[in-house]
């Protein structure tokens, strides 16, 4: 299999925590590409015809897109039970969090670093910060307990969430009154999973 990634992409970084934490990473080659919402990398809409990334291209059957569907089948593909069929609605809405947290984030980013400086919109840029920053709360205050619990791929997807933040939002301070999450995401960011897929430019 071929993953059409980017190591800057927390949703890439996703699938490839899930393919380390089911023991399949051998089992799929990295094919890097440069895309944005702009400009869209060959290799990106050849396997997503929404052209974007993560995509995972098959031998034996046709592409599959959006970290959510990857992530779903390759826990399937390695008998994993990362949706535990007893906590599946709460894994699934902590992923659902995780995942709007990022595209606040990342869109963010794409408001400073593809829009003309004269026409970046602050406003805008701190509305999705309130977002990130609502999600963030109700993580710390709500969801504790399921975050200590037996790992889950809304684990893995909080997981990489704060990792962007620090990524690429690290002025905003996250950390700031979140001890909770802080605690669990120092042991959670260490494993070897979360060490090896590291984001970088
Ligand atoms: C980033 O550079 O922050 C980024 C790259 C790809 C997807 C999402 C974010």
């Amino acid at each position: 299999m071929q993953l059409i990634h980017s190591p800057a992409s927390p949703f890439v970084r996703k699938v490839r925590v899930t393919l380390a934490e089911t023991d399949q990473t051998g089992d799929v080659d990295l094919v890097r590409v440069q895309t944005t919402a702009l400009s869209t990398a060959d290799e990106a809409a050849a396997a997503n015809p929404l052209g974007k990334i993560p995509a995972l291209v098959r031998p034996d059957g046709p592409a599959i897109y959006d970290s959510r569907v990857i992530c779903r089948f390759l826990v399937a593909r390695a008998g994993a039970d990362l949706y535990p069929e007893e906590r599946l609605w709460d894994v699934l809405t902590l992923e659902a969090t995780a995942d709007g947290i990022l595209e606040s984030a990342v869109s963010m980013v794409y408001e400073k670093r593809l829009r003309p400086a004269d026409m970046v919109f602050g406003d805008w840029i701190e509305a999705q910060w309130g977002k990130v920053s609502g999600a963030l709360d109700a993580v710390n205050d709500r969801w504790m307990s399921h975050l200590h619990g037996p790992l889950d791929m809304g684990q893995i997807a909080i997981s990489c969430a704060l990792g962007y933040l620090d990524f690429r939002h690290g002025d905003r301070d996250w950390r700031q009154g979140r001890d909770n999450l802080v605690a669990w995401y120092e042991t959670f960011g260490a494993r070897d999973s979360m060490v090896a897929t590291a984001p970088s430019d």
